[in-house]
């Protein structure tokens, strides 16, 4: 591992139970360096994050970050080392204030720290600044996924593994998006990016991957695919061009869908790493089991169907 990578990953193979998904996949990230990681449906993109971060366990191959090998390590750790993936969707409790939520996200941080870490998450998301007190069930899809954004700011990682941010977002919540994931590249966190929009994907990236199947097909720099037109238009991913795909997301935008019926409950083992990290602060204060913290929440959101 040279000094300036700070994610590296080596012939990786992982899978669920007996199927196999990765293929020995290579791919390294340097140190503030935006990455992205392109592929069509089913290639394994989901599965090569949720690897890296130590949700499913690698069958073969290695992952080195910053400097450690952290392969067989719980995922909890590996978060609390600076890796921090948003997940595909953005599990969240509805029924918690935004406020309430952040500081979640930050109890596990020094108290002092907190206040700090807050305003930065409010200056990079005026748009949650000003829904402080509305709880997370009210917000748009869009809102939602700046709140799962915000949450993972306030811990400052190292590097950011974001998962098609942009799903089912309207173009112009969308750029909102990808100005906020600018700022923070800006910053110096190195991100590694899934998503579907390929054109923004490379327009933000300096390097890139395609997963064909599981196996690298690609990688070089994020200009040269694209230049490729052929490729960005998205026939080589088996997508659609983008402006199709906007105006197929902004129709569906139009319609407003009642919030209980978008949001299902969220299970214990759904709750984002960096909610639970602070549930665990906040038992551990209380003297009472984390797990108890998290069954009470459950049960809350459940009681308010
Ligand atoms: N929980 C799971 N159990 C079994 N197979 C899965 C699971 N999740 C994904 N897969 C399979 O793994 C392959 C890669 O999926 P995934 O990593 O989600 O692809 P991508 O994110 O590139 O669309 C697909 O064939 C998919 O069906
Ligand atoms: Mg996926």
């Amino acid at each position: 591992m040279s000094w300036t990578e700070l994610l590296r990953v080596d012939a990786l193979e992982a899978g669920y139970g007996n199927i196999a998904v990765l293929f020995g996949v290579d791919l390294v990230v340097d140190h503030g360096e935006v990455v992205a990681l392109l592929g069509a449906n089913g290639a394994g993109k989901t599965t090569t994050l949720r690897t890296i971060s130590g949700l499913l366990p690698a069958k073969a191959g290695t992952i080195t970050f910053d400097g450690r090998r952290v392969d067989g390590t719980p995922a909890e750790r590996i978060a609390r080392m600076g890796l921090i993936q948003i997940p595909e969707g953005r599990g969240v409790f509805p029924s918690l204030q935004v406020e309430e939520t952040l500081r979640l996200a930050a109890s596990s941080m020094p108290k002092a720290d907190v206040k700090a870490a807050l305003e930065r998450a409010y200056s990079l998301f005026p748009m949650l600044a000003e829904r402080r007190t509305q709880t997370v069930g009210s917000l748009s899809g869009g809102q939602r996924q700046m709140m799962a954004l915000s949450r993972a700011v306030l811990v400052k990682p190292k590097l950011l593994m974001l998962d098609e941010p942009s799903q089912g977002l309207a173009p112009v919540v969308c750029d909102e998006l990808f100005t906020v994931i600018r700022a923070l590249a800006a910053e110096g966190v190195a991100i590694l990016l899934v998503e579907q929009f390929v054109g923004r994907a490379l327009e933000l990236a300096q390097r890139a991957y395609v997963l064909t199947k599981g196996e690298v097909s690609f990688q070089g720099p994020a200009a040269e695919l694209a230049a490729d037109e052929s490729f960005v238009a998205g026939s080589y991913l088996g997508h659609v061009d983008e402006e199709t795909l906007q105006a197929a997301i902004a129709e569906e935008a139009q319609i407003e869908l009642p919030h209980v019926d978008v949001e299902r409950t969220p299970l214990v083992a759904d709750v984002p790493l960096e909610i639970r990290l602070g549930l665990e602060q906040l038992a551990r204060e209380r003297g009472v089991r984390a797990e108890d913290l998290i069954a009470e929440l459950v049960a809350r959101e459940v009681q308010e169907r």
